[in-house]
């Protein structure tokens, strides 16, 4: 049995549903299971994402912004990434918080973003390169690789963003069911906790996402994407 099939099986023993394809592991931090909904409360499926467009969803709390991005190519599992989901693994997601001071996109304004056109960079050799399909942050110029477990491409960013852990049933229906690898919720809750209150209209910041989370276009989840 293959590694993806051995995944699968895993997560059938675990939820008795036979159908549920997933991209957990066991060195995920499971969290509740939220299910990915459009604002017009329609279900996100994999055939629903299209190559070049992102969207921001909440996970795993109520405050702490993601990506879920179709990437223009395959993106394989690496160390304890299991990889992007559908048959040809495009689709993925990845904490939105900046591991180098946490930028993040605000519903003011965003630094950060996924880039599907082409964008110039310096990479850590000093060579300029010019890739399609990364995430920049524009804070302090970090640049990740989101085909290749958001490993670092450039910049300050001392490690990769998180990742969050998908299933998908066999409608294509899509859950984000854990974070892979170091993350920052806490550091980050206790940092912009006030500001988050305020911008979210919560009181608990560290409220779970529930059972279903809006996903939003990026660029009408911030009023402003600043572009680098
Ligand atoms: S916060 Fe992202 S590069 Fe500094």
């Amino acid at each position: 049995m293959d590694r993806r099939g051995f995944n699968s099986l895993c997560t059938s023993l675990l939820t008795g549903a036979v159908t549920i394809h997933s991209s957990v592991q066991a060195s995920s931090t499971p969290y509740p299971r939220s299910q990915l909904v459009f604002a017009d409360g329609n279900d996100v499926t994999l055939d629903s994402l299209k190559t070049g467009e992102s969207y921001i969803f909440s996970y795993p709390y109520i405050t702490t912004p993601c990506f879920l991005v179709r990437l223009p190519s395959t993106a394989p599992a690496k160390g304890i990434w299991p990889g992007g989901l559908d048959t040809d693994q495009s689709v993925v997601a990845f904490s939105a918080i900046c591991s180098h001071k946490m930028s993040h996109p605000a519903k003011p304004i965003s630094h950060i973003s996924y880039r599907a056109e082409p964008v110039s960079f310096y990479d850590s050799g000093g060579q300029k390169q010019t890739r399609e399909g990364i995430i920049s942050c524009c804070s302090e110029r970090s640049v990740y690789d989101p085909a290749n477990a958001a490993q670092v491409l450039s910049g300050p960013a001392p490690a990769p963003l998180a990742a969050i852990a998908l299933q998908s049933d066999s409608d294509g229906r899509l859950y984000a069911t854990g974070s892979v690898g170091p993350d920052q919720y806490e550091r980050f809750l206790n940092k912009f906790g006030f500001r988050l209150a305020m911008e979210y209209g919560v009181t608990d910041i560290r409220a779970r996402s529930g059972e279903r989370v809006e996903a939003t276009l990026a660029h009408e989840f911030s009023h402003q994407q600043v572009l680098c």
